[in-house]
């Protein structure tokens, strides 16, 4: 008699983590039913109706806004793995864009995790940003899963991007809350910037900013070392190893809590250093003037690797594929 198929809930399915996720929950046998805000956009769900070659693949109807949009997709799941955050880095009103959709968007998923009566365990892809951010100083910090992002730093101070490091944070205390209070069996995964290949129509905007030291994108380049001097450091992990972890992590018995997911940190002019010397015909500057050489902090993913995890991609291989990819793209020479 053949077995029956578990079956995982990816919210937010056409997203860079989550239509990567798809595919390694696909291969791994599973099926899959996702949610997306609108199945008619052909643009949005082409990389999606793609997937659907390499096994069972589902899409709903559901916006982290409509509370009972999450019942028809999650019902009858085993694993529920929530992607999806409304990103906004441009908005006036963070609060009404980001932070309150956020929140909004988690309760919902976790009240058709309730209802359906058969989720084994939610998967919530967290951010470095709900853990880095705070008004310390020095360098050689270390961060690990104790550490939370401070919200009233960001609410009184309101640095430019506030509104999403915000969002990310009081999104996953609101998860911790629900999940407490309705005895759900919840594990936070804590990604850092991600680059990669994607599987996307869009280039993704995390895999433009790790990229920009490359491209020269004066713009993008601001903005990360704006991110280093409010989050800390530059850390960076594969997007196909976050996927496995999120994976590795539904189906760890012994886990629990939340897990930071980070291969690499380091800072701007490191980073221009190493990209500089593998990648010398892009001429990347290595002069930062007196921009700090050093990162404040690092991330540990301690934890993650002592559960026994391992992570498939260094450095040198998460620049080599995304090298790739930008040159497969056009966006490269
Ligand atoms: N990429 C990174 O470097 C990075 C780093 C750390 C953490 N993360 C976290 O990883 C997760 C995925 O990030 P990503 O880079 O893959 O983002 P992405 O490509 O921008 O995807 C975001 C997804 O969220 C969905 N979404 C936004 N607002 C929604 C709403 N109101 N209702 C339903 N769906 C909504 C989008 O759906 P539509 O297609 O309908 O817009 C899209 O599928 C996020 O939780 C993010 O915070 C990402």
């Amino acid at each position: 008699m053949a077995t029956q198929k578990k079956i995982a809930c990816v919210v937010g399915g056409t997203g860079f983590v989550a239509s990567c996720l798809i595919k390694h929950l696909l291969q791994k046998g599973y099926a899959v039913n996702t949610t997306v805000r609108d199945p008619d956009n052909q643009k949005k769900v082409s990389h999606l109706k793609a997937l659907q070659e390499l096994g069972e693949l589902k899409l709903f109807r559901a916006d982290l806004t409509d509370e009972g949009s999450f019942d028809a997709p999650i019902a009858g799941s085993d694993f529920v793995f929530h992607v999806a955050t409304p990103v906004n880095f441009a908005s006036e009103d963070p609060e009404n864009d980001m932070i309150k959709p956020a929140i909004e968007g988690v309760q919902n998923v976790l009240k058709a995790c309730v209802k359906a009566r058969t989720v084994k365990r939610v998967i919530l892809t967290s951010s470095a940003a709900a853990v880095s951010i705070n008004k310390q100083n020095g360098t050689g910090l270390v961060l690990d899963e104790n550490s939370w992002t401070d919200v009233e730093f960001l609410s009184s101070e309101k640095p430019p991007t506030w509104g999403y490091p915000a969002s990310k944070t009081l999104a996953e205390k609101a998860a911790w809350k629900f999940a407490q209070e309705n005895n759900i069996d919840l594990i936070t995964v804590i990604p850092t910037l991600m680059a990669g290949p994607s599987l996307t129509p869009d280039t993704p905007s995390s895999a433009g900013l790790a990229m920009c030291l490359i491209t020269g994108d004066e713009f993008l380049i601001n903005g990360m070392k704006g991110m280093q001097m409010l989050s800390g450091s530059i850390s960076i992990a594969h997007v196909e190893d976050v996927c496995r972890a999120h994976i590795f992590l539904a189906e760890k018995e012994s886990a629990s809590g939340r897990y930071i997911c980070c291969a690499v940190n380091t800072s701007v002019p490191e980073l221009a250093k190493f990209l500089n010397k593998r990648y010398p015909e892009y001429k990347v500057p290595t002069d930062f003037g007196d921009f700090p050489s050093k990162a404040k902090l690092i991330l540990s993913s301690e934890k993650l690797i002592s559960e026994g995890f391992n992570f498939k991609f260094g450095i040198e291989e998460i620049y080599d594929q995304t090298v790739g990819y930008f040159k497969a793209k056009g966006l490269l020479k």
